[in-house]
């Protein structure tokens, strides 16, 4: 995906003030996605939007029309939303809530709370309190598909659902929804996914029947993981495909799907310049103002960023050919693209790394050799006001 047009401008303002690095968002563009994924699921799965892939305030609200609610996995993270998006509908997540956690969740009031083990249930019934919740399970689905290893410290097998079962029995408070899974990340595949989403489909709904009869209409919460793919920042995830698929299995099922990446990550950018180019035992390496400490996607993930080269300096040795863009901290793992081809690459260009819209700054070691932090931008078309502009 190439910058848009009011991205490379921002970019170019920011570089003749001074202001590198910067997170540049369009949100612009972020609604025109969003509002496609919403067409493409719409009458088969309801969208919440996983809060941990960017949870920055103007992503929130430039998200919330598109949105059927948003996913929240920590206290943090629901307090945010609340004191953001008071009405927004909420689903809470995550491994190891604690007790302060629930109370908070029951206090702001969450849609469905999901249950990640026994303890967690057990935790929750002793505060006495209503809840509706789904349990997450992890079982054992063979096939294309899933990449959450089988066993894992997320959701349960059946011997942790069983032991949920025992324990609502005697719980008349806690009104069980039915099922939640996210056993795949990445996944950029629409057609395993759907194959994946229909899997979990034939097991939860007959184990649900089988063992909490009571549940009316089941809830299916598929998760999220659907994949961007950094290596062709354009083969976007199939939406309509998937949206198609999970129809077919509607009916069954009110379903849920909890995406975060591949919303978000399409329309941030990491825009910064080269401060160093050298040669060093025979590879060439461009030094970067910033790095893995606001950006540390590429390291967690282990893939190359890709970036587009917004414009040149005007003079000085241009370099062609293979590079390494690194930042500046001092570890040999400050890589941002070990495969990088440029063509007249100089000190003073200005460089727009893609796709850092999610799991970006918000995943990143800020503190690190106590760098200055990146500015951010978030992009909007003019709002028509009624109020009048200050002087007038
Ligand atoms: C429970 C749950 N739901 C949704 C997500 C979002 O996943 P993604 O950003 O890959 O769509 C995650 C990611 O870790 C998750 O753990």
């Amino acid at each position: 995906m190439r910058p848009a047009d009011r991205v490379r401008a921002a970019a170019a303002r920011l570089a003749s003030a001074g202001d590198l690095p910067a997170y540049v968002h369009d949100l612009p563009g972020l609604r025109g996605h969003a509002a496609a994924v919403r067409a493409a699921m719409a009458g088969a799965a309801e969208v919440f939007y996983a809060v941990k892939a960017n949870p920055a305030a103007e992503i929130l609200r430039a998200l919330r029309p598109f949105v059927d609610g948003f996913e929240v996995a920590s206290g943090g993270e629901l307090a945010h939303v609340r004191g953001l998006l008071p009405e927004a509908r909420v689903a809470f997540s995550g491994p190891g809530k604690t007790g302060a956690e629930l109370a908070l969740a029951l206090e702001l009031g969450v849609e469905r709370l999901h249950v990640e083990s026994p303890t967690e249930l057990a935790r929750l019934i002793a505060t006495g309190a209503r809840a509706d919740v789904l349990l997450r399970a992890n079982p054992d689905l063979p096939g294309e598909g899933t990449r959450q290893a089988v066993s894992s410290p997320f959701g349960m097998d059946p011997d942790g659902l069983d032991a949920c079962v025992r324990l609502l029995r005697d719980a008349p408070r806690i009104r069980p929804r039915g099922i939640h899974t996210h056993l795949t990340w990445a996944r950029e595949d629409a057609r395993a996914m759907a194959g994946l989403a229909g899997r979990v489909t034939a097991w939860a709904l007959p184990w649900l029947r089988a063992h909490l009869p009571q549940i009316a209409e089941p809830e299916l919460d598929l998760g999220g993981g659907m994949g961007v793919d950094y290596a062709d920042p354009r083969a976007l995830f199939d939406w309509n495909a998937y949206g198609a698929a999970l129809s077919g299995l509607g009916g069954q099922a009110r379903l849920r799907i909890e995406p975060g990446r591949s919303l978000t990550a399409y329309h941030g950018w990491y825009v910064t310049d080269v401060l160093d180019i050298k040669r060093n035992h025979g590879r060439h390496y461009a030094v970067l103002r910033g790095g893995t400490h606001h950006l540390r996607t590429p390291v967690a993930r282990g893939h190359d960023q890709p970036f587009t080269v917004l414009s040149h300096a005007a003079a000085g040795p241009a370099l062609t050919g293979a590079v390494t863009l690194v930042g500046q901290l001092c570890t040999p793992k400050d890589v941002l693209n070990r495969h990088a081809e440029v063509a007249g690459l100089r000190v003073g260009d200005l460089v727009a790394f893609g796709l850092a819209g999610a799991y970006a700054w918000n995943l990143s070691h800020h503190d690190f050799l106590m760098h200055p932090e990146p500015s951010f931008h978030y992009l909007d078309e003019p709002q028509a006001s009624s109020e009048p502009s200050p002087g007038r």
